[in-house]
Order: C-alpha cells, then sequence, then structure tokens
C-alpha cells in the first residue's frame, strides 16, 4: 500500500490518496472516521453491485446509499437534486461523509453534490476505473453536464480522501481499461521519461495488480505535484491538457458517427497529432514524435485520425476554453517528458498534422 498526500495550496487541510489491493473493506482501519456520523454511498447500476456491500460491511458506521443507472447521461442536475433529497430523508447532516463509489462520472457528481448539500460535507473519492485513479478522482474538480455542455456547471471542492483499491481495476471491460491507459502515458510524457519507459514497458493488460499499483501511484504522484503547483488552473495546470485539443475534437465528432471513440481513444490520436504539431513548430525531433506514436500503438491505442470533417474539426477545437482572441492553443512537447502550453498555432500547420495522420481509406 502507498499513501500520498495532497497538499494543496489555499485549502485548510491536506489530504491522503491512499492506493493498493483490498482496501474497499477496510476503510475504517485506514482512515480516521470518528467526526462522522454516518455514510452516504453514491454508485452505479455495474459498480454498486460488484463493491458496494464490501465497502459498507467495513465502514462501522449508518450507511445508506443511492444507485444511478452508468454512463454520462446520469451526470445531469435532476440527479443531484435525487441525491440531496435522498440525503434529507437519510437524516444526513453537516457529519455526514458522501462517498464516490466508482467511474469519473459518479465521482464528479457525488463531489458536487457533498460540495452544495448544506454548504459543504465531507467526502472521499473511490475511484473504480483506471481514468478516475490516475485523473478524474485527483484534485478537486466537481461538475455536472447542463444545458447540453460537458462539465458546466460545478466547482472546486477537495475530498477528504482518495481510496484507490487496485482490484477494482480486474472487472474492466478491456477496451476501457486499455483507452484510460493513454492518461497514463501522457502523464509520462508530459512530466517524466523513467515512468514513461515504466508504463510502455508491456502492454497494459500484461502488468500484475502489484506493479499496477506501482503505475497507478506513479500517476497520482504526478498529476498531484501539478495539482498542488496550480490548484485553480491558472496555468501550469493547463501541461495535463497535452493531446487534448485535438483529442477532444474527435472525441466529441467520432460520438456521432457509428463508431464512437473511448476518451482515451481520442486522446491517444490527440497526442500523435500534437506531437506532430511540436515537430511543425520546431520543439521535437521527428524521431520522437514517431516514438511516441509507435509507444500509443504499440500499446494497443489508436494512433490515427478517423474520417471526421475538417471544418466541424476546427469549430470543436474554437469552442476550447484555453483559446485567445480566436487563435488555437496548445500544451506541446519539447521532448519526451517535457512540454511547454499556452502555445498559439496557425490553423494550416494543424490542419497539416492531421491530414498527416489520416487513416488510410
Ligand atoms: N473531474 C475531473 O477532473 C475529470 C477529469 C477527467 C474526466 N472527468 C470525467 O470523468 C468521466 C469519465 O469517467 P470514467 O471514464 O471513469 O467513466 P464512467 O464513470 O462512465 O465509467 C465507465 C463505465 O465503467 C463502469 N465501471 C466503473 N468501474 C468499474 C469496475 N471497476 N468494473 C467494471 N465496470 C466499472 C461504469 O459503470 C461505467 O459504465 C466523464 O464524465 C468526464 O467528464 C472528470
Ligand atoms: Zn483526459
Amino acid at each position: 500500500m502507498q499513501t500520498i498526500t495532497l497538499d494543496i495550496p489555499g485549502q485548510p487541510q491536506s489530504y491522503p490518496v491512499v492506493v493498493g489491493t483490498k482496501l474497499l473493506g477496510r476503510v475504517a482501519a485506514l482512515l480516521p472516521l470518528d467526526g462522522y456520523s454516518r455514510v452516504f454511498v453514491v454508485t452505479d447500476e455495474v459498480v454498486g453491485p460488484l463493491y458496494y456491500e464490501t465497502l459498507a460491511r467495513g465502514l462501522m458506521l449508518p450507511v445508506s446509499r443511492i444507485v444511478f443507472p452508468p454512463g454520462e447521461e446520469a451526470k445531469n442536475l435532476e440527479n443531484v437534486s435525487k441525491i440531496w433529497t435522498a440525503m434529507h430523508r437519510a437524516g444526513c447532516d453537516r457529519k455526514t461523509l458522501v462517498i464516490a463509489l466508482g467511474g469519473g462520472v459518479i465521482g464528479d457528481m457525488a463531489g458536487f453534490a457533498a460540495a452544495t448539500y448544506m454548504r459543504g460535507v465531507g467526502y472521499f473519492q473511490m475511484p473504480t476505473t483506471l481514468l478516475s485513479q490516475v485523473d478524474s478522482g485527483l484534485g478537486g474538480k466537481t461538475h455536472i453536464d447542463f444545458d447540453g455542455v460537458k462539465n458546466l456547471v460545478g466547482s472546486f471542492y477537495q475530498p477528504s480522501a482518495v481510496v484507490i483499491d487496485t482490484d477494482t481495476l480486474k472487472t474492466l471491460p478491456e477496451r476501457d481499461f486499455v483507452a484510460n491507459f493513454a492518461e497514463i502515458i501522457k502523464h509520462g510524457l508530459i512530466q517524466d521519461v523513467e515512468y514513461l519507459k515504466l508504463v510502455t514497458s508491456k502492454r497494459p493488460r500484461e502488468f500484475s495488480v502489484a506493479e499496477l499499483t506501482d503505475i497507478i501511484a506513479g500517476s497520482v504522484r504526478i498529476k498531484a505535484d501539478v495539482v498542488m503547483s496550480d490548484p485553480n488552473e491558472s496555468g501550469r495546470r493547463s501541461l495535463l491538457n497535452f493531446g487534448h485539443t485535438v483529442g477532444h475534437a474527435v472525441e466529441a465528432l467520432s460520438l456521432e458517427t457509428k463508431t464512437p471513440l473511448r476518451h482515451g481513444e481520442a486522446i491517444s490520436i490527440g497526442m500523435v497529432v500534437e506531437a506532430e504539431i511540436s515537430v511543425s513548430k520546431g520543439l521535437l525531433s521527428a524521431e520522437d514524435a514517431e516514438r511516441v506514436r509507435r509507444l500509443l500503438s504499440a500499446a494497443g491505442l489508436p494512433v490515427t485520425v478517423p474520417e471526421l470533417n475538417m471544418a466541424d474539426m476546427f469549430e470543436k477545437m474554437a469552442s476550447d476554453k484555453k483559446n485567445a482572441h480566436g487563435v488555437l492553443r496548445f500544451t506541446l512537447l519539447k521532448a519526451l517528458g517535457e512540454v511547454v502550453w499556452y502555445q498559439e498555432v496557425e490553423n494550416d500547420t494543424v490542419r497539416d498534422a492531421i491530414l498527416r495522420h489520416r487513416e488510410a481509406k
């Protein structure tokens, strides 16, 4: 078991991120729960049946739960309202601990409900997907989708603890597991070339649970370091956006086709294209860009841009919050393990990089 402490500037308290196996049933033994009167668990219909009983049995406090259908569609205000109502009717007071048991959808929504119920109660993230373990479960961004816009409404609200039980990864579908690995490879690419070597030394599913525990702890350290240096996303946190400007556009457009991509798959394609842009801007060598492509491909991730309308791609990229006065801004690679952010790039350069990595017909 490994514990990483997140000490976020401006926050009254630091909090632990515990990573290891067989943690779900031992929460009361791992973390101090004496200040809490009861627990309210938010989960979904896939994760709940797998892990709720084990978690609830080990808490030694009165527990109630709410269960939502799986998927992004559940991350809405109506369901936050259902959480508030269920908490109120279960007698939850200010000493209630909310536990988010599930992937990023449950974590984002339960975090927002915890941030707002009685002006904020304590909550734990217990992320059960690889993405939520290395990304969404850390950093305290809580939000819901609203009026057709992803993550439009929310707040920064840090959990009191994050418990990452790596045994939960065993039940993840293969495709999701590999897709999520793109974010882990991204952490290596932006921050740490030794870590990059480690996480690409085998195919994702070949790592043992013990090796995965080390890998996840490594990713947590990288994300924690970035979040601690820029808790409100005013600068350095942008380095996490590598691959995401092109990746988000590819992801969003693919969802309207017969072959929708997972977030991580789209980010893999985005990283290939943005490495190419980095070469065009004279920042990265062509050999290193090719290495990025090979490493992602060897992990089983897609590396070519599907047939999508170029004008639609630009429209999606232009709506990115990070752009300045109509010019696209990217986080680009300077070397493997090193990035620069807020790089303005002309549309032609972006277009050329996309065309270079188009799927062969
Ligand atoms: N807050 C942030 O900083 C942040 C960052 C990145 C992404 N996000 C958000 O995270 C969400 C995506 O998260 P996600 O990829 O975890 O998706 P998800 O929460 O939708 O989970 C994916 C699927 O896996 C299932 N699942 C979860 N754990 C499982 C397990 N252990 N075994 C079997 N099945 C399991 C879920 O039921 C769901 O069907 C998006 O809404 C995104 O906006 C937030
Ligand atoms: Zn991402």
